[in-house]
């Protein structure tokens, strides 16, 4: 087994990453890194490096003192942090890819995986099923270093034979980890305040229908086209992957079959021109069809385990 680095280990989507690999590849094969330290789980199950993302000595020197072969870059400025502080959304993106292209390309990885998003397309890309190849004119900081480090993973790969894959990642819902600083965070911190307080006040308009996937999807998506054979990787630039599509409003009456009480209220905030921005719903039959992409959870499902995971880790919370 070849050891694996994952570069942001800490955020959302890398800490079910991490604790899933280490699962199935033994944790010792498995090395987790962030700026900044994870959770208990995560750090107790296997090895840690702190590295900061930009840093391209700290990330040579945990390579070659961990003999690893695969990266995992994870570690981004997502969409509404990014609006905010734009040069240092599009400096950690851009130099973060960068950096492991360029370790890629010199040989001390052979593999790499680099998580781009829907944020790609813009106003004037197709809102409904929106396919893999379309006009994508992004008008986010985010969308714009997505689209770009997009273009340089087909670069790397074309000109230098680079074995780089990528997804385009819809809005990811889970209850391990918070998300940080993007648009789609409504989603999460529904589900929290849903339990606690039996009320929302969302950001997004009721009717932002936006397309969004459940944790173990993204994951699983994740590690098979991680897995997939190098010749079923058509597209060097990113895949398009979907599960569902749903709105605040959708989502609070999905809700409501299992809290009947919960309550919704609507203030949008500066995001709201962020999710206007984007899609509504994404076509992935390409991912279905080159490296058989297949999600397994609905709204239903996800509404489901988010609620009956998250009673569970509260509870926890505050027993102690
Ligand atoms: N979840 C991300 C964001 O909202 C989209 O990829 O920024």
């Amino acid at each position: 087994m070849s050891k694996v680095l994952i570069i942001g280990a800490c955020g959302q989507i890398g800490t079910e990453l991490i604790l899933k690999l280490r699962s199935l590849y033994g944790n010792d094969n498995i090395i987790a890194s962030d700026i900044k330290e994870g959770n208990e789980e995560l750090m107790n199950s296997g090895p840690f490096e702190t590295i900061d993302a930009t840093d391209r000595e700290a990330i040579v020197k945990a390579i070659e003192k961990h003999q690893v072969k695969e990266v995992y870059l994870m570690a981004a400025m997502l969409s509404a942090t990014a609006e905010k502080y734009p040069i240092k959304g599009w400096d950690l993106n851009m130099d973060s890819l960068l950096i492991v292209l360029e370790l890629a390309k010199d040989k001390y990885i052979d593999k790499l995986y680099w998580a781009s998003s829907m944020a790609v397309f813009g106003p004037t890309s197709p809102k409904d099923s929106t396919p893999q190849a379309t006009i994508m004119e992004p008008t986010t900081v985010y969308g714009i270093s997505k689209l770009t480090g997009e273009h340089w993973c087909n670069y790397y790969h074309n000109r230098y034979g680079v074995d780089v894959r990528s997804i385009r990642y819809p809005g990811i819902i889970s209850w391990k980890t918070l998300p940080g600083g993007g648009t789609t965070d409504y989603a999460v911190e529904i589900f929290y305040e849903a339990i606690s307080s039996g009320k929302y006040e969302s950001f997004l308009s009721e009717e932002t229908t936006l397309p969004m996937m459940y944790m173990d999807d993204a994951i699983k998506a994740t590690i098979g086209i991680m897995n997939a054979k190098a010749e079923d990787i058509k597209v060097r630039t990113s895949y398009n992957l979907s599960a569902m599509s749903f709105s605040p409003k959708e989502l609070a009456e999905a809700i409501k079959n299992i809290i009947p009480e919960f309550e919704i209220s609507y203030k949008p905030d500066s995001r709201q021109a962020i999710a206007d921005s984007w899609t509504r719903s994404i076509d992935d039959s390409v991912a279905r069809q080159d490296w058989k992409w297949q999600n397994d959870f609905d709204l239903n499902d996800m509404v489901e385990t988010m609620i009956k995971s998250l009673r569970i880790k509260l509870s926890k919370t505050e027993a102690k």
